[in-house]
């Protein structure tokens, strides 16, 4: 029989530190109005000084054991770190991870910018089904503050800082993950952009240090893929859009998910929307979202959930997963 890969323990985790949408209006020209209506965001949490992308995600696979027991990371093969902000190039994040845990595991990170974690969804899901590996955590961790620039309003409100941590193993049919989406369009590099060592892309386009965004350009960009990779994906899964019981978008913009469910035709109390709270926490949205669903008892075994993201690059993914099937409870189950 085919292995089919499926999440079966989830964790999240937040900074305490709150910044509202007033907050930032004493430091830079913006409003809550104005915040609020571009893009659904209320409140940001922020990373402190010396906390980064490395501790977040020890955090989130800390809020997994605590809510599924150790033996949830028992016999993990392979670590997989999405994140567009890594303590350093090297060592990688995920090796970090592997160490705090005491897991024999490879591990690396994993580039993709805020799709990254599906990416590596999709990277667990082919290592289980191939026999590669037998539990691949796969984490999602940001810490976007870091690196935004706090003089430019159009992208500083928009961003905050969290983690999200998933285990990826073999689950019994009819649960675990349909093919997914994966796609990228490097023609739209110069959109979307934080330096490295390089100071220009290959088209000339002069890059910085610190974050920038053309943010109509990436707007229009989510909007399309986010409706084509849908379609996508629900088909990939033998589905069709009113097969789906939840929409776990990435989430950036309100109006961006909005343009998304209504392409659907979902009702809203079928969307996860988290943004209100965390803004946008690139690799680290999804996971998290998901984390939050499910504590709100929004999800039941045998949902048919659809995940969909978009980010710099460009670049995107979606997919469906039929829920269910883990060996772990949570602690509430087991209470
Ligand atoms: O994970 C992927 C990350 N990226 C995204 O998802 C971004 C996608 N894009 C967006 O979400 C939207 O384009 C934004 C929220 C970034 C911007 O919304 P918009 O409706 O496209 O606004 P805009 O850029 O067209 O700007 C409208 C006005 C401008 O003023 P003028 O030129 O009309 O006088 C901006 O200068 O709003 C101004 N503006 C602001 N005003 C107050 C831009 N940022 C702010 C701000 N506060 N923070």
């Amino acid at each position: 029989m085919t292995r089919r890969a499926g999440i079966t323990a989830l964790g999240a985790y937040a900074p305490a530190k709150v910044l509202t949408n007033d907050d930032l209006s004493k430091i830079m020209d913006t409003s809550d109005e104005w915040i609020r209506s571009r893009t659904g965001i209320r409140r940001r949490h922020v990373a402190g000084e010396d906390e980064y992308t490395s501790d977040m995600a020890f955090s989130a696979v800390e809020d997994l054991v605590r809510r599924y027991g150790q033996e949830a990371l028992d016999g993990t093969d392979m670590v997989i770190v999405a994140t567009d902000t890594p303590d350093a190039m090297f060592p990688q994040t995920a090796a970090l991870v592997q160490h705090r845990f005491g897991l024999q595991a490879g591990a690396f990170d994993l580039l993709a910018a805020c799709p990254g974690w599906l990416y590596a969804v999709s990277v667990a899901k082919a290592y289980i089904e191939s026999g590669q590996a037998r539990k691949v955590l796969t984490i999602g961790s940001d810490a976007l503050t870091k690196v935004v620039d706090w003089t430019d309003r159009r992208t500083a409100v928009l961003f905050g800082d969290g983690a999200g941590a998933a285990i990826v193993e073999a689950v019994e049919a009819p649960y675990g993950l349909a093919p997914m989406v994966i796609g990228a369009d490097g023609g739209g590099a110069e959109h979307l952009t934080v330096g490295g060592t390089a100071k220009r892309l290959p088209s000339g386009t002069e890059l910085k240090e610190k974050l920038t965004m053309n943010g109509r350009e990436v707007f229009k960009f989510a909007v399309r893929v986010m409706n084509t990779s849908t379609l996508e994906a629900i088909d990939k899964a033998g589905l069709t859009p009113d097969d789906i019981e939840l929409f776990v978008p990435h989430q950036a913009n309100t109006r961006i998910i909005d343009a998304a469910r209504e392409r659907l035709g979902l009702s809203e109390d079928r969307v996860v929307v988290t943004l209100d709270e965390y803004g946008n926490n690139s690799t680290a949205s999804i996971p998290m979202a998901l984390t939050h669903a499910l504590d709100d008892g929004r999800i039941q075994d045998g949902d048919r959930l659809l995940m969909v993201a978009f980010g710099g690059g460009l670049s995107w993914a979606a997919g469906v997963i039929t829920w269910g099937g883990g060996r772990y409870k949570t602690a509430k189950e087991s209470a």
